[in-house]
């Protein structure tokens, strides 16, 4: 990849706009709008971080109040429990069961919703578990949302990496859902861009807004040489990538032969390599201030 490199070479070593070249949130944009069917502006609705993780801890500082309590169902990816943390919010647990194959049960969500309810953190394809959530599940969701004025955190990280047939929908796209959900993507996963640290967020402009002084607050900007090396990538070819998930296929099948030969229980998973077996689900505290989360941090 030479964009970087060209891009170093050509003094473009600065600091960007704050929420990231305008070049490469039109691409995201456009990608958005293809692969996804929703549509962001990207003058006023992206903002470029300095990977998901950044994106995500930007989220839950802008957008949660103390005493806000957030639904993350559990397998969950554990930064969320520390972001949420981090802006004094409460996390609710909210379980999925092996035998569902750590799918989301709509139901058993709003079952944990309270009058202090403001949003939930959902993934699909999960990290951890693996699992996705399909047209159906989507729809409740969506329905569910709209129902109880609640915001969506929506990460979607692992978009590409599905199988068995499975096309990922975003739930951004769903009828209504646009102006409540937030969208957080980056280019770790499906670009193997991991020390690069780009990602980013989509977000109706009155959220988007919120979150760029604390984007701008942590990082001031994602790093510029990245933002060339991510907009080489997002606008280049995509036909390599057949071949890597069909290498993540294999390796998925050899675990789950793996797990079958030793006769341990696991979610089918649908993404990458990643399976959860049943004892991987952690005991949680229901609240815990930032005092609490400085001594469990690690
Ligand atoms: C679910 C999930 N969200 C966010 C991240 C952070 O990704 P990034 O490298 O883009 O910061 C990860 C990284 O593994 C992840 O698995």
């Amino acid at each position: 990849m030479n964009a970087p490199a060209s891009a170093r070479a050509d003094g473009k070593t600065v600091y960007t706009a704050w929420a990231g070249l305008p070049a490469l949130r039109e691409a995201i944009a456009e990608q958005l709008l293809r692969d996804k069917g929703v549509s962001f502006d990207p003058a006023h609705e992206i903002i470029v971080t300095a990977g998901a993780q950044a994106a995500m801890l930007t989220v839950t500082l802008a957008l949660f109040d103390p005493g806000d309590e957030v639904l993350v169902p559990t397998p969950f990816y554990d930064e969320y429990r520390r972001d949420i943390m981090l802006a004094d919010a409460t996390m609710v647990p909210v379980p999925t069961l092996l035998e569902d194959n750590f799918e989301i049960n709509p139901d058993v969500l709003e079952q944990a919703i309270t009058p202090r309810t403001r949003a939930m953190i959902l993934i699909s394809p999960s990290n951890p578990t693996g699992a996705t959530m399909g047209r159906s599940t989507l729809e409740r969701i969506a329905a569910m949302a709209q129902r109880h004025d609640l915001l969506v955190i929506w990460d979607e990280l692992y978009d590409r990496f599905v199988y068995d047939g499975f096309e990922h929908l975003s739930l951004a796209a769903l009828p209504g859902m646009r102006e409540r959900t937030v969208v957080i993507n980056g280019f770790s996963k499906c670009y193997s861009m991991t020390g690069w640290r780009v990602g980013y967020v989509a977000a109706p402009r009155e959220i988007s807004d919120a979150l760029l002084p604390i984007a701008h607050g942590m990082t001031i900007c994602a790093p510029s040489v990245s933002q060339y090396a991510a907009l080489a990538a997002i606008t280049g070819p995509h036909d390599w990538f057949a071949a890597i998930l069909s290498e993540y296929d294999r390796r998925r099948q050899l675990w789950m032969q793996a797990l079958d030969s030793m006769g341990l229980p696991y979610g089918r998973p649908r993404v990458r390599t990643i399976l959860c077996p049943t004892s991987a689900v952690p005991a949680l505290p229901r609240s815990s201030s930032p005092g609490h989360y400085a001594k469990r941090a690690t």
